[in-house]
């Protein structure tokens, strides 16, 4: 069945049929987003494994031995948190060398790479026999969420009918969610498996990593990049296939003239810095930040960890860190439901209220009830690892899917690819911070941690309220008249760029 579709009244309305052949598209490329998860999710669980500490981190495993001796501090150590922050620091670097592989190569080469970049990274960081083995193994493993991120994406924006981009894009994100919550409970049953069940763990990237290899070879290029790369035929043929129907001539002309207007812009990141690209750029940014110092991610890499220093045993901490998976991904699917309904700002809004409140809570039992030494008394446990999910929840539907979807559309055309790689580079940076940090931080800080991660989730909530504009149902390439120009602080940079336009034609 062909339906029209039209992303809202001032696009154009393009015939396309959601085909079986974009479904295994967005389902191969969705793989990588997998790859990302099952990353995240896998370390923590491996970072407490006896057998993986004994052989890589003997000191940390010395002091662990001790752990009634301090809750906080048992982790603590530069090199073990290297072991998990590496691959973002790897990532942040490869987003840049990926943007530019999407651009001139196009983007189902660079998941190609970012496929193989996962193959050799799970050789080495699962046979790994000393820390340098393992440490490049991740590096390489980095620069395949590096290569992923910045192709997925985009990939998926670009081959998704126009109505279904929004559902499409947090696609991505559930499979992130997907990947965290598979590695969560490959973690729980492989920390019974003695004396290599952490190998078992690391390889287990690979399955996903084969299937987006072989995977890649299958799906198309995207028409928009073939078009931007001079492979006019190419692009057409690419796009009827896509949209499943014969007449695709008035999109490939949208595509080319789209292309046009980009093509004139020959320093993307140099037009990045401009007035006008300010407001989707510092958003983007600062989107990326604020994702990061919610403390998500001190959940996500470090739950068993986390779960283990409130006074759960090994096997109930990793148990507990598969049901916090479990709702981040069922969470993700209300995020889905409601992006395009109550809108972003809604879910930004209310997500922090949510979010601050949990760790509050969390930070008073702590504060009170867990001191240096001891556990957690059973119902203050429960209700920490309660308050963990209720605030996974919260992210889920907000923070977590939009930090993806905003700075994926709130950028135009010219400086779209730019633009988004910059913020995935920053996401990737400040998952660095928190994982390089967040052990050291829970020692020295104690409970407080999570009153400063409060603090910030305030912080985030004032700046959702005053300057993240509702881009729910504006098109995409429309952003600019109907979201900056009215924005009651944004618009001045949008008069700043008229004024010196006025300027230079007076002067003409
Ligand atoms: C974030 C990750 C995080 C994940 C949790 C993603 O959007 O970028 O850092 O671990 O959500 O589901």
């Amino acid at each position: 069945m062909a339906v029209v579709v039209s992303a809202n009244g001032n696009a154009p309305a393009f015939e396309a049929k959601m085909t079986v052949y974009v479904f295994v598209c967005v389902m191969i490329a969705a793989v990588g987003g997998l790859i990302f998860g099952y990353d995240i999710g896998i370390s923590g669980g491996v970072t407490a494994m006896d057998d993986f500490l004994k052989d890589f981190f003997p000191a940390v495993w010395e002091k662990k031995k001790l752990a009634h001796e301090n809750n906080y501090c048992k982790y603590d150590n530069q090199f073990l948190q290297l072991f998990t922050s590496s691959l973002y620091l790897a990532a942040l670097v490869a987003s840049f060398l990926a943007s530019a592989t999407c651009s001139k190569l196009g983007r189902k080469p660079t998941m190609q790479f970012a496929s193989i970049f996962f193959l050799i990274g799970v050789g080495l960081t699962a046979g790994a026999v000393n820390l340098v083995m393992l440490i490049i193994g991740r590096i390489l493993l980095g620069f395949g969420v590096g290569f992923g991120n910045q192709a997925v994406p985009l990939f998926l924006s670009e081959i998704a009918p126009a109505q279904l981009r929004g559902g499409l894009n947090i696609v991505f994100q559930l499979m992130v969610t997907i990947g965290i919550l598979i590695a969560n409970i490959v973690n729980y049953f492989t920390a019974t498996v003695h004396p290599y069940g952490w190998r078992i763990a690391l390889g287990g990237a690979g399955i996903p990593a084969i299937v987006l290899l072989l995977g890649s070879l299958v799906i198309c290029e995207t028409p928009t990049s073939l078009i931007e790369r001079n492979k006019h035929e190419e692009g057409k043929e690419a796009l009827r296939k896509i949209r499943g129907v014969e007449d695709i001539n008035d999109e490939y002309e949208n595509i080319v003239h789209a292309c046009d207007i980009a093509s004139q812009v020959k320093d993307p990141y140099r037009k990045l810095l401009k007035p006008a690209s300010r407001p989707p750029f510092i958003i983007g940014m600062l989107l990326q930040l604020f994702q990061q110092f919610t403390g998500i991610n001190a959940i996500m890499f470090y739950a068993p960890v986390l779960f283990q220093t409130v006074g759960f045993g090994n096997d109930a901490a990793l148990l507990s860190a598969v049901v916090t998976g479990t709702i981040n991904v069922l969470s993700t699917f209300v995020g889905i439901y409601l992006v395009d309904k109550t809108g972003r700002r809604f879910l930004l809004l209310q997500s922090s209220v949510h979010m601050l409140i949990c760790q509050l809570i969390i930070g008073i039992i702590l504060a009170k009830d867990l001191g240096t030494t001891g556990t957690l008394g059973r119902p203050q446990a429960l209700v920490v690892v309660i308050f963990v999910c209720v605030f996974v929840m919260g992210f889920a539907w907000s923070w977590g899917p939009l930090g993806w979807l905003i700075p994926s559309e709130t950028f135009p055309l010219e400086t779209r690819s730019a633009g988004f790689a910059v913020a995935v580079s920053c996401n990737m940076f400040f998952t660095f911070v928190i994982a390089q940090a967040f052990l050291s931080m829970l020692c020295g800080m104690r409970s407080g941690i999570f009153f400063f991660f409060a603090a910030w989730i305030i912080v985030m909530g004032l700046f959702a309220m005053f300057f993240v504009p509702e881009t729910k149902g504006v098109a995409i390439d429309d952003m600019r008249e109907s979201v900056w120009k009215p924005h009651w602080f944004w618009k001045r940079y949008m008069l700043e760029e008229d004024d010196r336009h006025d300027v230079e034609k007076r002067s003409v």
